[in-house]
Order: structure tokens, then C-alpha cells, then sequence
């Protein structure tokens, strides 16, 4: 048999193999509530400017009702004959509703039907990812205010560099989210226009009111161009942007989690609640919810280039191409969504081994440069000169196997007489992450004020 909503021209139904390749059912049924939100919206639209009877408008508009509940209550049955969502909610509505269905299709295309039900789906989207940012976020940012004097190593070229704090660290990401979330508002922003009432490429000869759909809908405004507005799906590749920064930002703490928590480090211990154990080595602790936030970063960024793929070669208007747009969002969607509440979780959980923290915080000769403003400091040395009397310091305690602040002032003042005992007072990590104190530095007190400053606007609801 023939497609029956559009099947007028056909003689015979499609190979079975160009319905698998056809039907996207099996992943659009995600988009039921915007797909029903936006027929009711265009029902009530043509129902008031007389393009239909409000008699059918109101029959649409319950039939429509009905539907959404069936769907919720698991009780509809998608079918892949019917290709996709708009024709198995529209088949069903038939099904209620008799002949007043078939009007709903009036001044509209599954074109433009989808593009506006896409946009929906992923503003949706946006505000879930947005408020699971937020509570990352948050868990980052009292985690940090716990942590504000921890010292640890910091880190360039994963060689102990300079001591900072772990509320420090963490605050780093609260950045990060920061950024992330401008990312999502400025890509919600942008796609908050509605293609409905574009048609199938050229816009409608019927008196639609565009305006009136779009406000029902929460759109700014309509699209302005029905060709632009059928075949854009700048706002799935913003989002999907957005959500591949997103990843990558998680995967490099996740790295960095997996690196703390391996015994080599032991910089902080995950609950039992974020890692597994191995079913043949009974001591072992695997921090498998980071290792899969750094996975899952990979089919994110691969949703990202596989639909820039699929789009650079794409004449105007609506090729089916752009059906391929949906699996592999929805997708890295739900990946990045379960990502941040697996992050949230574990940075709530995580604990830092303070101990064992300060005490790598000062291995590998980390306040070095503290010595080395000192004697800038204190002796007017230049940097450079400062620099090199700091470099001799070191390899004299590296000869003598002794941390800085355990070398003998006489080793110290063979290098440069004019030291005195005074340089130890920077030698050590506490003093030295506290002299940090400038504007964005590690000293506990800016972490603190930073921390608070940060709980204070996520309460507030950035
Ligand atoms: N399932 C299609 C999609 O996702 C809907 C639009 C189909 N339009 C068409 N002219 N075949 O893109």
C-alpha cells in the first residue's frame, strides 16, 4: 500500500529497505511534545484567521490533547510505515478526529513542521543543560570554599610547578561552566525564531499570521526567510559546539580526577558511590564515571563534525540530509546531560588528601619562584639575575637531597652572601600560595571571596 499522507502519486508502497533507510521514527518520537505543541499552536493560528472552522480548530486542539497523554502514558503505538513523528501523530489524529485532521496540514510542510519542532526540542534542551551547569557549578564552588587554604601542587607540564589551593583549582571549572553557559544562552538566543508558516520552501498563500504562532510557541519572531528557514540548522551546530566545548571541558577534569585518585598520586579519594571495583583484583578502586565523562566527549565532538559533514555540501532548501541531524544531537545531548550530573556527583563526593596534598605541594622545588621574588624583593636583584642565584639554590639542595626550606642558610648564602634567615618565611607552600594575593591568584582569601561571590549569583539564578 501506499503512504497515505503522501502517497496520492504512488502505485506501490516502498521496498522494505527504503523504509529502514526512510524512517526516523526510532529517533524523532523524541520530539512528541514540540510536535504537538506546534500543531496546536498552527491549529488555534488558522482556526483564527478563518482558515479553518473553529469547530475543526477545537477538534485538532483535543484530539491533539489526547494524543500527548496516550504518548505519555505509553500507551501510543509509533509506527516505522509512518516514517516519522509528524505522521504518526497526524495518522492518529485522523484516527480521533476524522476529517478535521487532515486540515491541520493546511499553509504547512513537514519542513518547516520539523525545523520549528528541532528548535523547540533543542531549546529544551538548552535549559536542561544549562541548569545541570549550574548545579556543577555550584558543587564546584563549595567544594572550593571548603578547600580554600588546601594547598596541592600546581601543575605545568604535569611537573610540580608553583603550590596553589584546590578551592583555586576547582574554581577554574566554575570559570570554565561560566563560559559554557554563555555559550548555550547565546546559541539559545540566536535560534529563538520560528520557521512555522515557511512551508515546504516558498512560504504559504494563505492569510497565515507567522507573528501569532511564533508568540505561542515562545519565539522572538518569525524567521524572515522560508528558504533559510527550512534548510538552517545553524542552531543544532552552535548547540552541539557549545555542548563539545562543554565536553572537553569536562574530560579534562575527569583526566585530572582520574590522575589524583590513582595511588601514585593519591591526591583525593572518590566515593564508593563514583567508582567500581575490578571483579578479578579485589584492591582495586576505578574511577570509571571520569573515565566515561573523557569518553563520552568523543561521540560529542564526533556529533558536532558528523552534522557539519552531513551539511557542507547542501544546496537550499530542505534535503533529506538534514533528517541526519537529529540522532547524533540527541545523542551527545543526553551524553553531556548525564556527564554533568556524574561530575556533580563526584566533585560533591571527592575528597582531598590535605596531607598528602601539602606534602607533594612542595616536592619538585615549587616555591623556587617565591625565592626568586624574594630576592628580587628584598635584595633588588633583576628577575633574570634573581632567576639564575635561585637555579644555583636549587641544585644545591637537589646535591644535598633536601627540600628548600630544609637547606642550611650557609648553602643558601654561599650562592648570594646577602640572603638571610629571613627567605625561609617564603620557602614554605602555606606562605606561598598566601602571598598570591593579587586580583585572579591562588592566596585562600581571593579563593574565599571568590567562592562566595559565586554561590551568592548561582543562588540568585545567573
Ligand atoms: N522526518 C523528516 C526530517 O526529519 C521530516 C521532513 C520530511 N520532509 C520531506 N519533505 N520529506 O527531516
Amino acid at each position: 500500500m501506499s503512504n497515505k499522507m503522501w502517497g496520492g502519486r504512488f502505485g506501490s508502497g516502498p521496498d522494505p529497505i527504503m523504509e529502514d533507510i526512510n524512517a526516523s521514527i526510532h529517533f524523532d518520537r523524541h520530539l512528541y511534545r514540540q510536535d504537538i505543541a506546534a500543531s496546536k499552536a498552527h491549529a488555534a493560528m488558522l482556526a483564527k484567521k478563518g482558515i479553518i472552522t473553529a469547530q475543526d480548530g477545537k477538534k485538532i486542539a483535543h484530539g491533539l490533547d489526547t494524543i500527548l497523554s496516550e504518548i505519555e502514558a505509553g500507551k501510543f503505538s509509533f509506527k516505522r510505515a509512518l516514517e516519522d513523528i509528524h505522521m504518526n501523530v497526524e495518522s492518529r489524529l485522523a484516527a480521533l478526529v476524522g476529517p478535521a485532521a487532515g486540515r491541520l496540514h493546511t499553509a504547512r510542510s513537514r519542513n518547516d513542521q520539523v525545523a520549528t519542532d528541532f528548535r523547540l526540542w533543542v531549546r529544551d534542551a538548552i535549559d536542561e543543560i544549562d541548569a545541570a551547569l549550574a548545579a556543577y557549578q555550584r558543587a564546584l564552588a563549595e567544594k572550593a570554599l571548603e578547600n580554600a587554604a588546601t594547598v596541592m601542587p600546581g601543575f605545568t607540564h604535569l611537573q610540580p610547578a608553583q603550590p596553589v589551593t584546590f578551592g583555586h583549582h576547582l574554581l577554574a571549572y566554575v570559570e570554565m561552566a561560566a563560559r559554557d553557559r554563555g555559550r548555550f544562552a547565546d546559541a539559545r538566543a540566536r535560534l529563538n525564531e520560528s520557521p512555522l508558516g515557511s512551508g515546504a520552501l516558498a512560504g504559504t498563500s494563505f492569510p497565515i499570521d507567522r507573528g501569532m504562532t511564533a508568540k505561542a510557541l515562545g519565539f522572538a519572531r518569525p524567521m524572515a526567510n522560508s528558504l533559510d528557514a527550512v534548510a538552517d540548522r545553524d542552531f543544532v551546530l552552535e548547540t552541539l559546539s557549545a555542548c563539545a566545548i562543554t565536553a572537553v571541558h569536562l574530560s579534562r577534569f575527569a583526566e585530572e580526577i582520574v590522575i589524583w585518585s590513582s595511588p601514585l598520586t593519591g591526591l583525593v579519594r572518590l566515593s564508593d558511590k563514583f567508582t567500581t571495583g575490578s571483579s578479578m583484583m579485589p584492591q582495586k578502586r576505578n574511577p570509571d564515571a571520569a573515565e566515561l565523562v573523557r569518553a563520552k566527549t568523543g561521540r560529542i565532538v564526533g556529533a558536532l563534525t558528523g552534522l557539519l559533514v552531513v551539511i557542507k555540501g547542501l544546496p537550499l532548501a530542505y534535503q533529506k540530509d538534514l533528517q541526519e541531524d537529529k540522532e547524533g544531537a540527541i545523542d551527545a545531548i543526553g551524553a553531556l546531560a548525564l556527564s554533568l550530573k556524574a561530575m556533580t556527583g563526584m566533585v560533591g563526593d571527592i575528597e582531598p588528601d590535605v596531607a598528602r596534598m601539602k606534602a607533594a605541594a612542595g616536592e619538585g622545588y615549587s616555591t623556587a619562584t617565591d625565592l626568586a621574588d624574594w630576592l628580587v624583593r628584598t635584595l633588588k636583584l633583576p628577575f633574570r639575575q634573581a632567576h639564575h642565584v635561585t637555579g644555583r639554590i636549587v641544585a644545591a639542595a637537589a646535591e644535598a637531597g633536601l627540600a628548600l626550606d630544609k637547606l642550611p642558610i650557609e648553602a643558601m648564602q654561599a650562592v648570594e652572601p646577602r640572603i638571610t634567615k629571613a627567605v625561609f618565611s617564603v620557602l614554605s607552600v602555606g606562605n606561598s600560595v598566601k602571598s598570591r594575593a593579587a586580583y585572579g591568584g591562588t592566596a585562600p582569601n581571593n579563593v574565599r571571596t571568590q567562592a562566595k561571590a559565586w554561590l551568592k549569583r548561582l543562588k540568585k539564578k545567573t
